[in-house]
């Protein structure tokens, strides 16, 4: 986000114009109040839907038609400064009140949750990271931000940046996975594809960087727990996409639930104002999560609303979602000397910023037209861009003896009541897709003419179907795709689990098949990694095919009949038992790595290596590395190395470089992701390769938070994974 001189001005000019009240009306970040047309209150509803008194879908529909209070008098008043909504018709009347019955005309930020896609709905972004395509998650984010324009959103609450480690996490599905480089990459994508201005104005939005931070090392993988670590984890492992994010231009960041260190990153001067807007530059704002500033007091650190609200101001918090706090109780704040009008001035200084940087004060209406074209069906780049993306995650964790790809014409059981829930292939934090636009994996095969038989016989809830299990056991067909995984509400937030094996008696049905004969390929529709001990031994083929978004079913299709071969890889380690959590391979050495003698790093009973790794994930055909040579300029260390498709058929693979520093004055990960590249080879064909490691890049932070690049030995890997590769070692003068 850069203002040019006179935009600075515009918004000094403005600032300076505002009185006390309406520079308070600017950090009200408001939601609409619920007011009834369900015969009970509100609060209660929600009792009956976290209780199971009602379904998701029962509470969806009753909210569809509820009442809401969106406070228009307050908007008129000048006491808000952003709305959450994404009604174009709304957003546009609400906008008119903002801009033409306020004393100023300052437009509303029309702020939602649009984290992989709005209603065309991408892979969630553990899968979307899997793609190591940096160019897809770029366009997929710049749809998205055309389509929020669209929708009256020119504000997303996106993209989730939290690097992840612990599968238990439900929110672990919304980030993009458990490596630093991986994510960072990711997060430079996404604000780019988002605040991409160099387009019309209604095709930006400004992004909001979240959850900062660390809010995804809650101790036990228990969302919105404590968290806790040295100086130097919180720079090399969760501040590196937010450093990133900053340095593309992100408009925002919303500050976490958790508190790190004993102080709620909501009041975290030290991360708020120090880190994020001094080291990291950011010129936009900071707003709270939802109910964050109040849960303050619940933590401990405040001692009332109106201590949180001084704290969390004070602290570099610039907008408060959802509690009304700043509205209620700042003007006096400032009045009582508790917070200077010269913080007050920068809070209201960054968010103005924002709102000149989206062209808000010349067009702050969604055009008809806009409106208008997403009435219908959706536009078919839309639908193709959703297919891709599905395609690319996608996946092949296991092919014993070629089982895969299925032959078209061959006949074959379908199993599992996934695999006709259109409605569950969206995954968490989709909020307005249409159920029309949704492939299910079984309209996917339908509308490829597969040849199958269908029965679901069991689901991640509910009991075995006997009768539907004895069917598929009689049918004539010795193949049997199942799907099985996660409801979209297992993940996500407030979803952590502590029992992250497939749920239900999905492994049972597993196990029934299996008994009976039956080749079972595995389809997985999940939004964690799953510990897979159990499928990835006893199954043949397994597909983890995500929550992949409203293309699902076409992709999983053309994966499973080899009309697309797969080409994605894990951005998260998986477990084979629960207990293994938390897993990921940028770990330290230890003393005693673990190893089969007894006294070394493992467990008396679960292995020491994960079921799949990070960075792992198969081809219908296969690679061969080879010739790994190391050759050093002033600037970088260059891997050079031979790639060759040894299968019949083309097929995308993604090269990894891993470094490992030996010795420094930490002790650092075994292996570290450095560089990757996807590359495409036909059948024979072998291409001589290069991925560099630039030497600034050889460093990390000590725990004084100094970034240091130690002289030493350094081992290079490359490979297909974070597991298998070739290495070379090399010395170091920098
Ligand atoms: C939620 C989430 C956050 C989301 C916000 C607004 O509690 O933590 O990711 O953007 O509220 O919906």
């Amino acid at each position: 986000m850069k203002l040019s001189e006179t935009q600075k001005k515009f918004v000094e000019d403005l600032l300076g114009k505002m009185t006390l009240e309406e520079k308070v009306g600017q950090l009200n970040q408001d939601s609409p109040s619920i007011v009834g047309g369900f015969d009970v209150p509100f609060e209660e509803l929600i009792e009956m839907l976290t209780d199971g008194r009602i379904s998701q879908e029962e509470f969806g529909k009753i909210m569809a038609t509820a009442e809401r209070d969106f406070h228009e008098d307050d908007i008129r008043a000048g006491m808000v400064g952003s709305v959450m909504g994404n009604d174009p018709v709304k957003a546009n009347e609400l906008q008119k009140i903002a801009v033409e019955e306020t004393r100023l005309g300052i437009p509303l930020l029309m702020g939602f949750d649009v984290i992989h896609g709005l209603r065309s709905v991408f892979p969630i972004a553990i899968a979307e990271a899997g793609t190591f395509d940096d160019d897809l998650m770029e366009r997929t984010a710049q749809m998205a931000a055309k389509e929020s324009r669209a929708y009256g959103i020119n504000w997303n609450f996106a993209p989730m940046l939290d690097v992840a480690r612990d599968s238990r996490w439900g929110r672990v599905s919304e980030g993009p996975g458990e490596d630093p480089f991986l994510a960072s990459k990711f997060a430079r994508a996404k604000i780019k594809g988002l605040q991409n201005n160099n387009d019309s104005v209604d095709s930006y939005v400004a992004a909001c960087t979240k959850h900062y931070v660390a809010y995804s090392a809650c101790e036990a993988g228990r969302d919105y727990n404590t968290t806790s670590m040295s100086t130097s984890q919180l720079y090399n492992v969760y501040l590196p996409t937010f450093k990133a994010a900053m340095e593309e231009g992100a408009c925002s960041a919303m500050a976490s639930f958790n508190d790190l260190n004993g102080v709620p990153c909501t009041v975290n001067s030290y991360t708020l104002r120090d880190i994020l807007k001094g080291e990291f530059g950011l010129e936009g704002f900071v707003v709270s999560d939802a109910n964050g500033i109040r849960e303050c007091v619940t933590h401990g650190i405040a001692e009332d609303d109106v201590d949180a609200g001084i704290m969390a101001l004070n602290a570099g918090l610039d907008m408060d979602m959802g509690t009304r706090i700043f509205y209620n109780h700042i003007a006096q704040a400032v009045k009582d000397g508790k917070v200077s009008m010269e913080t007050l001035d920068d809070a209201v200084r960054r968010i103005l910023s924002v709102k000149v940087w989206l062209g808000l004060f010349e067009n702050p209406y969604v055009p008809q037209e806009a409106i208008e074209a997403y009435k219908a069906n959706l536009p078919k780049e839309h639908i193709a861009l959703c297919e891709e993306a599905a395609e690319k995650s996608i996946v092949l964790l296991k092919n014993e003896d070629k089982l895969l790809p299925l032959n078209k014409t061959d006949k074959f059981t379908l199993v599992g009541e996934l695999a006709d829930r259109p409605d569950e292939v969206v995954g968490a934090w989709s909020l307005a897709w249409e159920k029309d636009d949704c492939v299910s994996i079984k309209a996917g095969l339908e509308n490829a003419n597969a040849n199958f038989e269908y029965y679901p016989v069991c689901g991640p809830e509910g009991e075995i179907n006997a009768e539907e299990l004895k069917l598929a056991i009689e049918s004539d067909s010795d193949i049997v795709v199942a799907v099985v995984g996660e409801y979209t509400s297992m993940s996500g937030e407030a979803s952590s689990k502590a029992d992250i094996t497939l749920p239900g008696h999905q492994q049972e049905m597993l196990k029934k098949l299996v008994a009976a004969g039956k080749k079972v390929v595995a389809v997985l529709m999940n939004g964690r990694p799953l510990a897979l001990g159990w499928e990835a031994e006893k199954l043949p083929a397994i597909l983890e095919g995500w929550h992949l978004g409203i293309q699902m079913g076409t992709a999983i299709t053309k994966v499973l009949f080899g009309e697309v071969n797969p080409s994605g890889k894990l951005s998260s380690t998986f477990s084979s038992v629960n207990g293994q959590e938390p897993m990921y391979y940028n770990h330290p050495n230890t003393g005693r790595p673990g190893s089969k003698s007894k006294f070394t790093s493992k467990y008396l009973d679960a292995p020491i290596e994960p079921c799949f790794p990070f960075g792992y994930g198969l081809s219908y055909t296969t690679f061969e590395y080879s010739d790994l040579k190391l050759t050093e300029n002033k600037d970088e260390i260059i891997a050079s190395f031979t790639l060759k498709n040894t299968g019949n058929v083309a097929g995308t693979e993604v090269a990894q470089l891993y470094m490992q520093d030996v010795t420094a004055s930490l002790v650092r990960p075994v292996r570290e992701l450095k560089n990757y590249e996807r590359v495409q080879l036909n059948p024979g064909e072998s291409k001589q390769l290069t991925l560099s490691l630039r030497k600034c890049d050889m460093g990390f932070y000590n725990n004084d938070a100094k970034y240091v690049c130690e002289d030493g030995l350094f081992r290079i890997y490359v490979g297909g994974n974070s597991k298998d590769t070739m290495e070379e070692e090399i010395r170091i003068k920098f």
